[in-house]
């Protein structure tokens, strides 16, 4: 992996050429060979060149973008040596969002997919399959223009990741340039990065003697190296890639299968698993799962299962994604995660910041995979009975990847007679409240918004990172405040002084100025972190970054009836009802306006004109257009970065007008905006709709 780095000294071009367009065809060249030869050596694993030959050519290359810096391309080898450390990784929104997969964890369940998956597209039983080995790594999307490699971002929140390209470029597996042909001019790659076992072993071996503290596994480890400001760290580190989908909004792809697409991917270039096979049908899927898990500890990097995908690529579209978050087409088939049997010393409640009663085991300390468990996660009441679990048992505790560990059950043959069964409490264990308990639901809930219980965890969610990131505001501080009655919500926090804080217990002047200073600067975040920091019962990172997107401002949100937001493209009922249901306590819109009072921003920024055609705009659609029906057109303004309101105003890039216009239409034209008909909007949406 380092081969790029060796710079040894041999002989120079002997006639260097003079002329401008000489020169450009000798860099474009020596690009040509030099990236031919990385994809031969690390993709195909036969080399074209001999080390020498390589080093010698990479020299004149790079000897050459030196002397004549105008000659430097995005897609040359150059580059793939790392650049100089970046001040901040920036932001990426995915042109589609990456998702993530549903698991099943027996061949029953595979079954009861496809039985799922029939009843919407009755193909799928005779589409076929592919069975792809499931990679541990980090998710990455490389974003091709024309061909070249322009953006490479991490998954982040699945709508908006970390813009890592200088690191990926260091990746030899990723091209720089896609080879052969047929790719669309705007296209995302997405693939998994991954630590080679041998590379982590060594890093930690290195870091162990450097008295560094270690990765705990190759995933967190090539989460971290991805996401290293000093590529050249990145490039040290080792890591490589497989690719395995494409997306390409709004134009066509030369595949009408998964498996076409994967041979195609390798044709452009891209390193693609080589267990991956074709099946016809689940039964002959089911067989090749069989044969290959067996294999998954052998491969010299991690794999955490086998990926089940539908092959015909129209079913895809046909079967769509379960809440916006995991396609329909594919599934993780997963193997018996550890497990380890203990004494249940206790169940104890937590009540969470949505008011949620979350039950959890006390355990004996007992390892796991290497880990030490002392409490696990028991979901809910009806859970517990469902599953029989006592207080007093010995249980079955399983801990699968990052997942919080779960107490599977009881080992009925070990009881005594002693245990006890578990009533959830009848009162919040924080406030006293009576609890409730929703109809459709299993979750029990404290209904006090005031209860100390949900307020801790509530202003410990808003003060978090990846929400309102209040640096120096953790659990332990929240509740010091809390106590001290400083703070009563999340509003509060933005009246407190360094006086009044410096005066707690375990705040320095120096620290409580910081914190104070942080809760300033987080008035600034905008719109979604702040819905998604606010903690609306089922509203994620992704959901606030959609409803963000779709509305724009606080305001526009609160109007909406939980029927128009849930009209958003991945957003539900449940998280509709949700979100409509908070804005309808009035002690949540007291809330907002005395956070607004306080200075908070409430819109959503503006996009930058890097990320898609409409970045930043905003547009009304009015009456019916001939082709696309307003779901579609929704999804391709904002595929390209625009946004699409209810309602005209100033501000409002363009209506875009269909049979049968409303009286928007009338609006737009007294405020001057312009007017659009689709084969307009189909023209600025260009190649990336
Ligand atoms: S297909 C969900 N195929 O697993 C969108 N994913 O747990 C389609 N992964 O985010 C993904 N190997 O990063 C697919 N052969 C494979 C994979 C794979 C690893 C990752 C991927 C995804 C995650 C979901």
């Amino acid at each position: 992996m380092t081969r790029a780095t060796r710079v040894p000294k041999l002989g120079r071009m002997t006639t260097p050429p003079t002329h401008a367009s000489a020169l450009v065809r000798r860099a474009a060249e020596l690009r040509r060979v030099l990236n031919r030869a990385i994809h031969a050596y690390y993709v195909l694993g036969a080399p074209e060149l001999s080390d020498a030959e390589y080093d010698r050519l990479f020299r004149d290359l790079q000897d050459l973008e030196a002397a004549h810096p105008d000659l430097a391309t995005p897609d040359s080898p150059t580059l793939r040596v790392g650049a100089e450390p970046a001040e901040s990784l920036g932001k990426r929104r995915h042109l589609v969002p990456m998702l993530s997969l549903a698991n099943a964890f027996s061949d029953e369940e595979l079954l009861a997919w496809e039985e799922r998956n029939a009843r919407i597209a009755p193909d799928v039983r005779r589409g076929g399959y592919t069975v792809e080995i499931k990679i541990d790594g980090a998710a990455v999307s490389l974003t091709y223009r024309d061909g070249v490699l322009e953006v490479g971002a991490t998954r982040g929140n699945g709508v908006v990741g970390e813009v890592v390209t200088a690191n990926l470029r260091t990746i030899p597996d990723v091209p720089l340039r896609l080879l052969g042909e047929g790719w669309p001019a705007l296209l995302e790659v997405r693939g998994e990065v991954y630590f080679p076992r041998a590379s982590f072993d060594a890093l930690n071996r290195k870091r162990e003697a450097a008295g560094e503290p270690l990765f705990a596994n190759p995933r967190n480890a090539a989460a971290g190296s991805l996401r290293q400001l000093d590529s050249r760290v990145t490039r040290r580190r080792g890591l490589r890639c497989y690719a395995f989908t494409v997306e390409a909004p709004g134009a066509r792809l030369p595949f009408t299968t998964q498996g076409e697409l994967l041979e195609g991917l390798a044709a452009w270039g891209f390193r693609v698993e080589p267990h991956r096979r074709r099946t016809a049908d689940l039964a002959e899927a089911r067989a090749a799962v069989a044969e290959i898990e067996p294999l998954l500890e052998l491969l010299p990097f991690g794999a955490d299962g086998v990926v089940v995908k539908v092959d015909a690529l129209a079913l895809h579209d046909e079967l769509g994604a379960v809440g916006g978050r995991e396609p329909r087409w594919a599934i993780a088939r997963k193997f018996a995660p550890e497990v380890a049997v203990t004494r249940l010393l206790d169940i104890k409640v937590n009540v969470g910041r949505t008011g949620a009663l979350n039950p959890f085991a006390e355990l004996e300390p007992v390892e796991i995979g290497g880990v030490t468990v002392s409490t696990a996660t028991l979901h809910n009441a009806e859970l517990i009975a469902a599953r029989d679990i006592r207080v007093g048992d010995w249980v079955e505790v399983t801990r699968a990847g990052e997942v919080i560990p779960q107490v599977l059950g009881p080992v009925r043959e070990r009881r005594t007679g002693a245990e006890r069964e578990f009533t959830m409490p009848e009162r919040c264990p924080d406030c006293s409240s009576e609890v409730e308990r929703p109809a459709d639901e299993v979750m029990t809930y404290c209904p006090n918004v005031s209860c100390p219980g949900r307020v801790l965890e509530g202003i410990a969610h808003f003060a978090a990172r990846g929400a309102m990131d209040i640096r120096g505001l953790g659990y332990e501080r929240a509740a010091k405040l809390l106590a001290a009655r400083l703070v009563a919500d999340v509003a509060d926090l933005y009246d407190l002084t360094v006086e009044r804080l410096a005066a707690l217990e375990g705040f320095a002047e120096k620290s409580a100025a910081q914190v104070v200073a942080a809760i300033a600067a987080s008035k600034d975040r905008p719109l979604a972190t702040l819905l998604f920091a606010l903690g609306i019962r089922h509203v994620g990172e992704g959901a606030a970054e959609l409803l963000a997107r779709r509305f724009g401002t606080m305001d526009a949100l609160m109007q909406r009836s939980a029927d128009e937001i849930g009209s958003v493209r991945g957003i539900g009922p449940t998280i509709a009802e949700a979100v409509a249901g908070f804005f309808r306590d009035a002690r949540n819109r007291r809330l907002i306006e005395r956070l607004r009072s306080a200075g908070l921003g409430m819109d959503e920024p503006a996009r930058t004109a890097t990320e898609g055609a409409l970045s930043g705009q905003t547009f009304v659609l009015t009456g019916t257009l001939p082709s696309l029906d307003r779901a579609e057109a929704t999804r391709r303004i904002e595929a390209a970065g625009g946004a699409v309101v209810g309602s005209v105003s100033k501000t409002t890039t363009a209506i875009i007008a269909g049979e049968a216009p409303g009286s928007k239409l009338d609006k737009a034209r007294a405020l001057g905006i312009p007017v659009w008909d689709e084969a307009e909007l189909l023209r600025r949406l260009g190649g990336s709709a």
